[in-house]
């Protein structure tokens, strides 16, 4: 009671593309009578009696919904099982002072008196603990449960307990990550811990090579999981590996770097590359949870937070939000939570991704021309579609000080052209009308692109 829910429960499910279910509402709309009056005339019995009826036919109706059911609907055993059986429990946390603020007054029939409110609070609580699959306090946390991201500082150190169900798990990790946080990932898993594998660094992860040794390798079945510690690289290819190991096994991203922790570990799109291109051979295959841990990032080399720094400043264009300017901890739950969403409402890449490629025709274009690597290469995309766009540039500028790219400026504009016509022929871009609104796809005259692109060559 006055956790939010209804609220929070409408903006997530507009955030998933899914469709809102409000059991108090509901309640009402079938009995033709508010919340306080049912309870004044037919009395708490026989208020939760209907709510349970309502709320077990909403459980088992199977078309993906965010529901939002009353403080005291898990009162009922029956309500229990149901959320137990068909649901993703999320407990929406609050301070029972701010909880009581929020709900006191004549339409809740449960808060009328401090004292009273605040021991049925405490009377809860257990219920609550007892059937939450996940904890939120706001609308990012609700989105980041519905994804199964889990965002814990030191959270490595319960590893153990934080991957789902208590079969053996395979932890992959990359050649580096292995001596600077293996170990203690060894450790939390304790008994659970089956094989240890390592791929080499980098994108040498991603070869088919090295993808085909690690699943030889593998020893687990179907009850296993197989935890990737490392960062974009290792997920991917760990994540290919349990896509298709024993035709699909549960897998646990613990993204180690920056550009893990907000963007490749998000959303379960798994990769390795082929000799023609990046990324050409992948599938989809949602992790069963994804830990997050900002505390892993302390280790991280410069160079490669700044990578993840472009993939922040990306994001929150993106959301409208200056979210590089909050601290790493926050940034990291943030981006992830606006990663997440998208890939939520299109998990299959069929259209509203799109907008993730922010900057990201400019920065292909000069990677292919032997340029900057992938988040210096962003940081001047962004810059190009923000001037595209008439934005002002000065967020991209002065967070992320991109210098001008000494490639050759012939070469990346054919790139450019020929990623594109393979994609139908014509340039079509994400652009921002304002930011927090992407425009996708937005179609340009080439001659207007090939300048934007220039303008982020050195000359
Ligand atoms: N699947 C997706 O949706 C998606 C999205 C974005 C990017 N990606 C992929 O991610 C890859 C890039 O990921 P990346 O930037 O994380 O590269 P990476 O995995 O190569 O890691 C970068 C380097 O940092 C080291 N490292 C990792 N964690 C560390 C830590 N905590 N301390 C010290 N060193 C550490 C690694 O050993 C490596 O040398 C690319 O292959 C890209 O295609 C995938
Ligand atoms: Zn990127």
């Amino acid at each position: 009671m006055g956790a939010g829910k209804s609220t929070l429960g409408s903006e997530a499910a507009r955030l998933l593309g899914r469709p809102f279910v409000d059991l108090d509402r509901e309640l009402e709309g079938e009995t033709g009578a508010r919340v306080q009056e049912l309870f004044a005339q037919r009395g708490e019995a026989a208020f939760r009696e209907l709510e349970e009826e309502l709320a077990v036919e909403a459980l088992a109706d199977r078309t993906p919904a965010v529901l939002a059911l009353g403080g005291g609907a898990v009162t009922s055993e029956r309500v229990r099982e149901s959320l137990a059986e068909s649901a993703l429990t999320v407990w929406l946390r609050v301070d029972v002072g701010e909880a009581w603020r929020r709900a006191a007054g004549p339409a809740r029939p449960l808060a009328q008196d401090e004292a009273a409110f605040r021991a049925l609070h405490a009377e809860r609580e257990p219920l609550y603990a007892a059937g939450a699959d996940a904890q939120a306090e706001d609308l990012d946390g609700v989105v980041l449960a519905a994804a199964g991201v889990h965002v814990e500082s030191g959270g490595l150190a319960r590893l153990g307990e934080l991957v789902p169900g208590d079969g053996p798990v395979a932890l992959v990790t990359d050649a580096r990550v292995a001596g600077i946080h293996g170990a203690d990932a060894q450790l939390a898993l304790g008994d659970r811990l089956a094989s240890v594998h390592e791929l080499p660094h980098g994108e040498a992860a991603k070869t088919v090579a090295a993808w085909a040794a690690l699943v030889q390798d593998l020893t687990l079945d179907r009850s296993g999981t197989i935890v990737a510690l490392g960062g974009g690289c290792t997920t991917d290819a760990a994540g290919f590996a349990a896509s298709a190991y024993l035709r699909g096994v549960a897998w646990v991203p613990v993204p180690t770097t920056l550009v893990g922790q907000v963007d490749a570990a998000i959303g379960g799109k798994t990769a390795l590359n082929l000799p023609a291109g990046k990324n050409l051979v992948g599938a989809f295959h949602w992790p069963v949870r994804t830990i997050l841990d900002p505390a892993l990032l302390a280790t991280l080399p410069a160079d490669e937070r700044r990578a993840g720094l472009a993939e922040v400043v990306k994001t929150g264009l993106l959301a409208g939000d200056p979210l590089w300017e909050l601290p790493e901890p926050e940034q990291v739950r943030r981006c992830a939570a606006f990663k997440a969403a998208v890939c939520l409402r299109d998990p299959f890449e069929r259209g509203g991704r799109a907008i993730l490629n922010l900057g990201h025709t400019f920065a292909h274009a000069l990677e292919a021309a032997g340029g900057p690597p992938h988040g210096h290469a962003v940081a001047l995309g962004l810059l190009a579609a923000l001037r595209l766009s008439g934005l002002d540039p000065s967020a991209v500028v002065e967070t992320l000080a991109p210098k001008p790219a000494r490639v050759d400026a012939e070469r990346a504009w054919a790139a450019l052209l020929r990623d594109k016509k393979a994609e139908g022929g014509r340039i079509r871009l994400v652009l921002l009308d304002a930011p927090g609104e992407p425009r996708w796809p937005a179609e340009l005259p080439e001659a207007e692109v090939r300048r934007a692109l220039d303008g982020i060559i050195a000359g």
